[in-house]
């Protein structure tokens, strides 16, 4: 089912997924989605090879499975800032909802409220706060801040998210002007649905805005006073989104941040950056549990959520994977991806003996180097079609899943 704004379609669906695998959702996607859109999601800068290598460098990385460790039932649930969340996965910030569903926001945090997952709002979300609050007014929410060059607006948004109860702020620094993105080029991508911030400060719309003119009106030159700043006028604690590298991080807490962000924007920005697994560990040493840790970028596995959790993150976030989830099944699709990867974390806090989240964070990580082992395989099911499915779970070649409504044949 399809609803259509100003001639632009968006799923209105709101069920569950049924999926073997996150992955496998983004092809799942691309079929029921409009092309621009699609790739606008899908796609990272230049060639894409930081894209790539976030997710294949997990594989640099080895979980240790532990014997005798006497438990069972082990749990997701943790504790960050103050706030009880059912589980380390966290929605990643992800501009303009609008594309992937009719209730935009609202819906995905509708989903992840359901997961019991932290949910984070971007500046360049459809839906305002208000409403994003209402649609779960217990659950907890930060807000992602590209910061504007007119402080009359980033005062507007202080005031809105304070009131409408937000946690606190991730002030995005890795993405001062959009990368070199080519697909948004060939698509000729345009936000097809009217951004609320844009909306309520310029009497304008942000419908039509390519993303490059979206950066633009954000500040390029942001610097740690800006970071004493945001602080001091919000009255919220600041992330600092975007860190790489140790020295970045040592800045970014004598700037007085709150916590620190590792990600390179999901492959979006420099390519050629290096994966975020491969750094979280120099900047873990670096802030040394001073401040909480958050990461994401290339997360498609509850393994990998372990891995980034073994090595110094707090929380993980995912971005593509539960857009897809939403174009597939609005608010039950975004919550079906949080609980796929949750369930796939907890196979293997099972088969280590790790009863907790805190058990996690002192698991044992190998970095053995397998040489080109560490490259996708033939077998692995994130590159080949899903598996097919039938009644008597025989493999047929002929039994397909139905791909555009998510159904199984069961
Ligand atoms: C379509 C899309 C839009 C995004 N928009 C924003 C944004 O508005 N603000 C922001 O800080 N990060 C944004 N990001 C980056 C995400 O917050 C996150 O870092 C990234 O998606 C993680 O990588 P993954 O998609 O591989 O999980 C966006 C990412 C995607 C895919």
């Amino acid at each position: 089912m399809t609803s259509y704004f100003k001639g632009f379609p968006q799923s209105d669906r709101n069920e569950k997924i049924d999926m073997i695998n996150v992955d496998e959702l983004e092809e799942r996607a691309k079929k029921v989605m409009p092309e621009g859109a699609y790739y606008y999601i899908a796609s990272g800068s230049e060639n894409e090879w930081t894209w790539r290598a976030n997710t294949s460098a997990f594989n640099h990385y080895q979980i240790v499975p532990r014997a005798l460790t006497g438990m069972d039932n082990p749990s997701t649930e943790t504790e960050f800032m103050g706030m009880k969340l059912k589980t380390p996965i966290m929605i990643s910030p992800i501009a303009c909802h609008g594309i992937a569903h009719k209730d935009a926001e609202v819906a995905t945090q509708e989903g992840a409220a359901a997961a019991g997952a932290l949910f984070s709002s971007s500046t360049y979300a459809n839906k305002s706060v208000e409403d994003i609050a209402a649609a779960a007014p217990d659950a907890p929410r930060f807000f992602q801040l590209y910061l504007s060059k007119d402080w009359d607006f980033n005062k507007m948004v202080f005031e809105a998210i304070n009131k409408a109860g937000y946690k606190g702020i991730f002030l995005t620094v890795d993405a001062l002007v959009s990368g070199y993105r080519e697909a948004n080029l060939r698509t000729k991508f345009t936000y097809p649905v009217p951004l609320d911030f844009f909306t309520r400060y310029l009497g304008g719309k942000g419908e039509g805005q390519s993303v490059a003119q979206m950066y633009a009106s954000s500040a390029q030159n942001i610097s740690p006073a800006d970071v004493e700043r945001i602080k001091k006028e919000s009255g919220l604690p600041v992330f600092i989104k975007g860190v790489m590298c140790a020295e970045d991080a040592y800045k970014a807490l004598g700037a007085g941040a709150d916590g620190i962000y590792v990600t390179n924007h999901g492959g979006r920005e420099v390519d050629g950056a290096p994966a975020t697994i491969d750094v979280l560990p120099e900047i873990a040493k670096a802030v040394n549990h001073r401040v909480p840790i958050i990461f994401d970028s290339g997360v498609r596995r509850g393994s990998h959520v372990f891995k980034a959790l073994a090595m110094g993150a707090d929380l993980v976030g995912i971005g593509r994977p539960y857009l897809y989830g939403l174009a597939l099944g609005g608010a039950k699709g975004v919550e079906s991806v949080i609980d796929q990867l949750d369930d796939e974390l907890k196979i293997d806090m099972q088969l280590t003996g790790c009863k907790t989240i805190d058990d996690v964070k002192h698991a044992k990580i190998d970095s053995i180097h397998y040489g080109r082992d560490d490259l996708p395989s033939n077998t692995d099911p994130s590159r080949i079609k899903p598996y097919p499915k039938t009644a008597d779970n025989q493999i047929k070649q002929e039994a397909e899943t139905d791909a555009t409504s998510g159904a199984s044949h069961h």
